[in-house]
């Protein structure tokens, strides 16, 4: 199998997360729902996992509502907000996830004000077009990922959060990339929605959470059981739920070592690339997040790239992910101002926990082999 590059995709289950979900595949069955011994064993575990995904977010157990993942916990946020009340524009953040950008272009089909918040050609929030925004009428939502997927930018939200809140806005803020690679305080950030997903710590895929202040005003999406107060009808995924609490605790414990590792990988992998003269990086004045480069070989097609890159040996991504496949150039880079056909060259390199210096420099190789070849 070829090196695997592409953690932001999704990473590997850490083989202490698959132990601690084991004993909920073959072990206590019942409903979290049920008031016997079966449900309370069940209800236990949902709780513990709680307070373990709550605690890596700097929130309060009770502020968690589970998701099937970060695309639903997207979706419930802004969904969930705009339907949920006051009047107010949608604003998001041109370079979010499409979690985020297609729950915001399907309110605003449905005929909510919706405006899109610029990025610089770094990637970050183009800082006097938001302010002017935010002063242009009232908000009701405004949705800013913590970190991108794409070039690993990391968005400062902190400045930000009393100006939305002045304009009558919550703040939902996406860290699906952030968890377990930042630090993260909602509570000490005063957000006041944040989405996590269990598959990119580490955890199984299938499961996230939306962390939501009392004060918000929510409808749900799914209509149902009264699980998660009503948020979220459906029985709970008791060992995804676990896996994703002990993937949680595994992050926060080992948050400073993962980052530490992957900056050293990644300085050595953008050094090298910075080596190679046809190579371009993209968000390369951005603070970034330690595990991220995005860039683009001259000549070379993005998805050509990552075939032979695959046959070569390491696996890694065009763009995001769920862009793989759709010959589209990258909204993200677009939204940079990128050209678009060097946009359709971009490549992802996302390196793990476990991500060694040999694949990074057998990488390297490869791509200086390709530098000035074309596909
Ligand atoms: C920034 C961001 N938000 C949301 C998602 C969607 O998360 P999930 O795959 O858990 O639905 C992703 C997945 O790549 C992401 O990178």
């Amino acid at each position: 199998m070829p090196a695997y590059l592409d953690h932001n995709a999704s990473t590997p289950v850490d083989p202490r997360v698959l132990e601690a979900m084991l004993p909920y595949l073959s072990g206590p069955y019942g409903n979290p729902s049920s008031l016997h011994r079966y449900g309370r064993l069940a209800r236990d575990a949902v709780e513990r996992a709680r307070g373990q995904v709550a605690t890596l977010v700097g929130a309060q157990p009770g502020e968690l509502i589970w998701t099937s993942g970060g695309t639903e916990a997207n979706n419930l946020a802004l969904k969930g907000v705009c339907q949920g009340g006051r009047a107010g524009r949608l604003l998001y953040g041109a370079s979010e996830h499409p979690a985020v950008m297609e729950a915001a272009e399907s309110l605003r089909a449905a005929g909510w004000p919706v405006e899109v918040i610029a990025v610089d050609a770094q990637g970050r929030i183009a800082e006097s077009a938001f302010r002017q925004q935010l002063r242009a009428g009232p908000v009701r939502l405004a949705s800013l990922m913590r970190a991108n997927n794409e070039t690993g930018v990391i968005h400062e939200l902190a400045p930000w959060v009393s100006a939305i809140h002045a304009a009558g806005g919550w703040l939902h803020v996406d860290a699906t990339q952030a968890a377990g690679k930042l630090p993260l305080d909602f509570a000490g950030l005063g957000a006041d929605l944040l989405t996590v997903s269990s598959h990119k710590i580490y955890g199984p895929k299938g499961v996230g959470a939306l962390v939501v202040r009392s004060e918000v005003e929510l409808q749900p999406l799914l209509h149902g059981g009264a699980q998660e107060k009503g948020m979220r009808g459906g029985t709970e995924n008791l060992p995804a739920i676990v896996g994703f609490g002990a993937a949680a605790e595994l992050a926060l414990q080992e948050l400073e070592t993962r980052m530490a590792h992957q900056q050293d990988l990644r300085e050595r992998l953008d050094a090298g690339l910075r080596a190679i003269p046809s190579v371009r990086l993209f968000g390369d004045g951005a603070p970034r997040l330690s595990n991220t480069t995005q860039f683009s070989l001259e000549g070379w097609d993005g998805e050509a790239l990552l075939m032979h890159l695959d046959r070569l040996g390491y696996a890694v991504s065009s763009g995001s992910a769920c862009a793989s496949g759709s010959g589209e150039p990258s909204h993200v880079l677009l939204a940079m101002g990128v050209d678009a056909m060097v946009a359709k060259g971009a490549v992802r390199v996302s390196l793990g926990k476990d991500s060694q210096a040999a694949e990074v420099d057998g990488l390297l190789r490869a791509l200086s082999q390709l530098s000035g070849r074309t596909a």
